[in-house]
């Protein structure tokens, strides 16, 4: 028998790096040295490189594919915004979307309700979302780190419609797709080299869970990925994928570097085929 499962998935964020002939080779590098099956691979480049990043990835083989996903995308549909980009203009270019991203709340003063329209803009273009929370040292210090993570989850999503899911087009994966992926990245652990330990990060994807669940996603609350991010490295990536809560990794500086990639999407493979046989038991 075939169970349904949550897939297993490795982002990578490359932030403001990178020109459009070095995300080329670059996508061209990590493909080649992370196909793992199972594993669902997504690679979002600067909104500029995303064509160069598509076109070398479209060459891959069948069953080896790898996801192009853009790191933003604006709250409105269209309209006089000088310098943003609309959902509807990945078309061809992104299947993916990052929404909420903890370096855009703070240097773009992203809020709440603008994260829940970008996530409903996403659904409109069917973009598959990863929408990132997570809960500054402050919180986390005075224990009120899952009362924060549970806000920005309600914030983001009260009043949408969960996008059905459906199975996932690929041949090596039959889960179900997910339109929804959540990124747990605790601000104080992104870029400063210091990760949070797996188990707060499992606890922590129990409460987004509970938190889907009294959203109105109940059907979908154990359906939908959850990924750690924040300083996820080859040395750490086994204490997340030692978790079964968390679903894989968001992963911005290691992201970059083709060796770190070829780990972490190799341990990640590891927690994928194990899934896999578990689900074909
Ligand atoms: P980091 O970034 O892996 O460099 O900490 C993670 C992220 O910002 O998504």
């Amino acid at each position: 028998m075939i169970r349904s499962m949550r897939p297993i998935i490795v982002a990578g964020n490359w932030k403001m790096h990178t020109t459009p002939a070095e995300a080329g080779e670059l996508a061209a590098t990590i493909a080649g040295r992370t196909h793992v099956p199972d594993v669902v691979r997504v690679l979002c480049p600067p909104f500029v490189c995303l064509q160069r990043v598509r076109d070398r990835l479209a060459v891959l083989p069948a069953g080896q594919s790898v996801a192009v996903g853009a790191q933003n995308i604006h709250h409105e549909a269209a309209g006089a915004h000088t310098g943003e980009v609309s959902a509807s203009m990945l078309d061809g270019l992104a299947s993916w979307v990052i929404v909420g991203h903890s370096e855009r709340r703070r240097d773009a003063g992203e809020t709440d309700a603008q994260i829940c329209q970008k996530v409903l803009r996403a659904q409109e273009a069917n973009l598959h979302v990863i929408l990132c929370v997570g809960e500054q040292l402050a919180d986390r210090d005075a224990g009120r780190a899952d009362n924060v993570v549970r806000g920005q989850v309600r914030g983001s999503l009260e009043g949408l419609q969960p996008a059905p899911l459906e199975d996932w087009d690929r041949d090596a994966f039959w889960g179900p797709s997910p339109w929804l992926t959540i990124a747990y990245e605790p601000v104080w652990a992104i870029g400063t080299g210091r990760n949070a330990r797996g188990a707060d990060a499992a606890a922590m994807a129990d409460v987004i869970r509970e938190t889907l669940g009294s959203l109105g996603f109940s059907d979908q609350a154990h359906e939908i990925p959850i990924l750690y991010g924040g300083s996820v490295s080859s040395t750490n990536i086994d204490e997340f994928m030692a978790e079964p809560a968390i679903d894989g990794a968001l992963v911005g500086g290691a992201s970059l570097k083709p060796d770190e990639m070829a780990a972490i999407v190799a341990r990640a493979g590891l927690t994928a085929a194990a899934r896999a046989a578990a689900a074909t038991a």
